[in-house]
């Protein structure tokens, strides 16, 4: 049997829902021997490779409320259960505390789109270092680096935050002033950072299906007002009617980093359509594909115009930042539109309330210039070689696990990629959670860096690094199919 399990839900779940469960393995005693040895083994190699990163987790736990990490919390990989600190980073590399050498593939959850610490962007970092960190007047490049903004997105007006999670807040805050209505419509496996309006779930209760909150300390208030549906599915069309004259946005995650596989291009068609009919906002959160799939990001991959994306990541050339990018008739309601000097004009269009006193920080508008005009000289070919060269990697690592009859497979959205599935090929008793955490664990190990269960590629990436990927793939699987814990189908 395969493919029982979806690997994103599972991630999904676990960053949502399982971190208040901590997940219990029972493995059965057929393989207990085996897998017992493994891990011993293993954890002792693990843990004596990364010492000094282990050490620092026990140092710091009393003071720093930690969530830094790429798989959960799980009682039997508990004594790996730490950050690898880092120290320098350059191009594809990492080089943490104990003097190990990584090939990064987090490269940032997306940022480095360039790899670490390129010398474009840190001239620029440097030029602006020794101008100064002027907060306060306005920053010098604001106007230029919208503009820019506005060139690749075909937006009309934009205006930064320090974060995603700012930038989706702000665009609902917009959808909903514009449009005086109050329900958002998101979906089920999107991720548009951690604003309380839209951590929301829906869960059956007394037979009917309710809308809740995530987590405690959100309250059932925050969320009252949001419909979460499900991802490309035509029934949820017909819930965007239904409650059309209530809707102030549709939030979509155009290809949602957990379900890569699923590139709904005609659904988001007929939602574009059916949001200009109803009047309803169309916002694309594109913090994760702007600028990577495409320099027009997933708009312009799929042909779409939104009404409002949100961007971040990439853009910043890390430094943070958020970037809410619109319809004028949406980003008006900032600063109230557009008026002249000399003449009787003044700023008429209601506003609502947005501010942060890091908001369009110098550091992070004169990266975000470099990367711009980084991205305009090299013009589309940037993305298209990129895209190319990480659906080789992913169509090489699909080849083998086919070939080796494993049950996992990959998938990829220009230069993200992720695996789509896990099946039950697992030692009896044993789940796929902690033999994919294993892996990722395994990997680390032979010097590759991943995001939970994929990554980014970045154009520091050579061709030998990805060889070097699929090696330690190979060799880590080998590893867990003699410990019994990966079978083929
Ligand atoms: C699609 C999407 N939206 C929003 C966010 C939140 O951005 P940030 O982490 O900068 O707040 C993320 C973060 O990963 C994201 O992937």
């Amino acid at each position: 049997m395969r493919c029982i399990i979806n690997f994103s839900q599972l991630i999904l779940s676990n960053y949502l829902i399982q971190l208040f469960h901590p997940m219990q393995t029972n493995p059965s005693t057929k393989h207990l021997i085996s897998y017992q040895q493994h891990l011993q083994s293993f954890i002792q190699r693990y843990n004596q490779r990364t010492k000094k990163s282990k050490k620092l987790a026990q140092t710091n736990r009393p003071f720093l409320a930690d969530n830094k990490s790429f798989v959960d919390f799980n009682i039997t990989l508990k004594e790996m259960f730490y950050p690898i600190v880092a120290t320098s980073s350059l191009g594809s590399k990492i080089w943490d505390v104990d003097g190990n050498e990584y090939i990064d593939v987090t490269m940032g959850y997306g940022v480095n789109l360039f790899g670490h610490n390129p010398s474009f962007l840190k001239e620029a970092l440097a030029a602006q270092l020794e101008q100064g960190i002027q907060i306060g007047p306005q920053a010098e490049f604001v106007g230029e680096v919208a503009e820019l903004i506005c060139e690749f997105t075909g937006m009309e007006r934009v205006a930064f935050s320090n974060t995603g999670t700012e930038a989706v807040m702000a665009a609902i805050r917009l959808a909903r002033t514009a449009t005086k209505r109050h329900k958002i419509a998101l979906f089920s496996g999107s991720y548009h950072g951690h604003y309380d309006g839209t951590l929301a779930t829906t869960v059956m209760i007394n037979g009917n299906l309710q809308t809740v909150a995530i987590a405690p300390g959100i309250t059932q208030d925050v969320v009252k007002d949001v419909l979460v549906l499900d991802y490309g599915n035509p029934e949820s069309l017909e819930l965007i009617k239904y409650y059309a004259q209530e809707l102030a946005a549709v939030l979509v995650e155009p290809v949602q980093s957990r379900r890569l596989d699923l590139q709904p291009q005609l659904f988001l068609q007929e939602l574009r359509q059916l949001t200009i009919e109803s009047g309803i906002t169309l916002i694309f959160d594109e913090m994760v594909t702007g600028f990577r799939i495409h320099p027009g990001g997933a708009q312009a991959w799929f042909g779409i115009e939104a009404d409002i994306a949100t961007y971040g990541k990439i853009v910043g050339g890390g430094m943070p930042i958020g970037v809410i990018a619109g319809k004028a008739k949406y980003m008006n309601a900032i600063d109230g539109g557009l008026w002249n000097y000399g003449d009787a004009s003044y700023a008429q269009e209601k506003k609502t309330f947005f501010a942060g006193t890091f908001c369009k920080h110098p550091l992070a508008i004169a990266s975000a210039k470099a990367v711009l005009q980084y991205l305009k000289a090299q013009g589309n070919t940037l993305q298209e070689q990129l895209n190319q060269q990480t659906l080789q990697f992913v169509k090489t690592l699909n080849f083998y696990f086919k070939k080796e009859k494993l049950p996992i497979e990959m998938a990829h959205f220009g230069s993200i990629f992720g695996s789509t599935s896990m099946g039950n090929n697992f030692t009896e008793g044993e789940s796929s959670v902690i033999v994919f955490d294993l892996l990722y664990y395994h990997l680390l190990y032979r010097g590759i860096m991943l995001r939970g269960n994929g990554g980014f590629l970045s154009t520091a990436h050579t061709d030998k690094d990805i060889e070097r990927i699929i090696f330690a793939v190979q060799d880590s699987i080998e590893e867990l199919k003699e410990a019994g814990l990966l079978a083929s189908y």
